[in-house]
């Protein structure tokens, strides 16, 4: 994709004397026809001017301020959720050090705690800021949020001194953007669909049977789809989580539901099946609630196998089929027993015996199975980073 015309960037310059470089960057994207709006810090002030950055990117350029006129225009919800891409250039470590600790002290550092989309940030300092031990465990935390890193690079600085902590050259952060944003216009006509959370299967009226996911690892993988720009469907059983609009999210309860709402979104491009889908429903739901006095037997009978089906019915066999595998025991035998049982591409395999990992945590390690007999482990850390590893590689898969 070399025209950028209908792409919309939001360009953040905080103060610092790379910023000049800031007004390059903007006209290599005005001339591939990018949409530009433009939020200056209050520092950043000091080195661009409002009326050079309004010149060249033929936008709106919002001063760092909650301004009246701004939030009646376009809110600063509104401003994040209109930019396809968010680009920090370039970024100070004041900022890096506010953004790792989720400030939202003033309309840059808002718009980008209330953003969800991908956040790329082009740091421009002196080599001992940068090299300093502060810097790097902000910037490790700003990477686990999801956000990505272009440069520095080493070069003499305006302070005299020679390092690393030079910004990344305006050709060098356009280039990164534009390899994004067109992936992100491929995926955008690729369907993704992912299952997630528990399911119900009802015993009474007020009672069922269930089992402890929370979702989140299914939900984190959406997000991260959509974020890539992929046409994302989650069909999620039960749960407390909430996901953004540009996601197209079924609620279902039962199995059966979620294997018809499965049926329904087909056919998907890619399929990633983490619902812990119950493996038994009540073979006679009663009508109504039974009573304490009551003698009763609980038949159960076996539900359909979602992702098995999905995978075995070629007619409706998306390209990339993904299943989860969540064991107690024999991780790697039972992983790759259902990767073939099952028909997957690839299953990912997660310990649920271990603490602070796996079911309801926040935290996952995982081993991905694929079918060409390689694995790959993806050591502990949060499932929305373990989500954006896997999307990463289903990336490339799809590429
Ligand atoms: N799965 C599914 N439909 C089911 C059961 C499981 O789609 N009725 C999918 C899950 O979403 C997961 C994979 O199959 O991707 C493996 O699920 P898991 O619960 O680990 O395995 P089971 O097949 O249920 O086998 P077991 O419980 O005996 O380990």
């Amino acid at each position: 994709m070399s025209n950028l015309t209908n792409k919309k960037i939001l360009f953040i310059i905080c103060g610092g004397i790379s910023a000049y470089k800031s007004l390059e960057t903007i006209r290599l994207f005005k001339k591939k026809g990018a949409q530009i709006k433009t939020i200056l810090t209050k520092s950043a002030k000091e080195f661009v001017t409002p009326l050079s950055i309004a010149s060249l990117s033929q936008g709106k350029v919002y001063e760092d301020l909650f301004s009246v006129e701004n939030e009646t225009e376009m809110d600063h919800i509104a401003l994040s959720r209109w930019a396809d891409v968010i680009i920090v250039a370039p970024i100070t470590a004041n900022t890096i050090t506010k953004l790792s600790q989720g400030s939202s002290e003033d309309l840059a550092s808002t718009v980008i705690l209330a953003s969800n989309k991908q956040i790329f940030l082009a740091p421009a300092m002196n080599v001992r800021m940068w090299e300093h031990n502060s810097t790097k465990n902000n910037l490790q935390t700003l990477k686990k949020f999801g956000y990505k890193i272009i440069g520095p690079v080493v070069g003499d600085m305006a302070c005299g001194e020679y390092g690393e902590g030079k910004m990344s050259s305006p050709l060098d952060i356009f280039d990164t953007i534009h390899n994004f944003l067109s992936k992100h216009e491929k995926n955008k006509k690729v369907k993704a669909l992912v299952t997630a959370g528990p399911t119900n299967e009802y015993i009474d009226p007020v009672r069922f049977i269930t089992n402890k996911s929370s979702g989140k690892q299914g939900y984190e993988i959406a997000k991260s789809l959509s974020k890539r720009g992929f046409d994302t469907t989650l069909i999620s059983g039960p749960t407390n989580l909430d996901i953004d609009d540009n996601i197209n999210l079924i609620k279902v309860e039962t199995a059966e539901e979620m294997f018809k709402a499965t049926q329904k979104n087909l056919p998907s491009d890619i399929a990633i099946f983490s619902a812990a889908v119950s493996d038994f429903k009540v073979t006679e739901k009663k009508k109504d609630k039974i009573k304490k006095k009551e003698n009763i037997t609980i038949n159960l009978e076996k539900n359909i196998d979602i992702l098995a089906y999905v995978s075995n019915h070629n007619s409706m066999r998306p390209k990339l089929v993904i299943g989860f595998a969540a064991e107690t025991i024999d991780l790697e035998k039972n992983a790759i027993s259902k990767l073939t049982s099952k028909n997957c591409d690839w299953i990912i395999a997660n310990d649920i015996s271990k603490r602070n990992s796996g079911f309801e945590s926040d935290y996952n390690e995982v081993t991905i199975h694929y079918n060409n007999n390689k694995k790959e482990k993806l050591s502990h850390k949060k499932k929305s980073e373990i989500s954006e590893e896997i999307v990463d590689r289903i990336v490339n898969q799809m590429n």
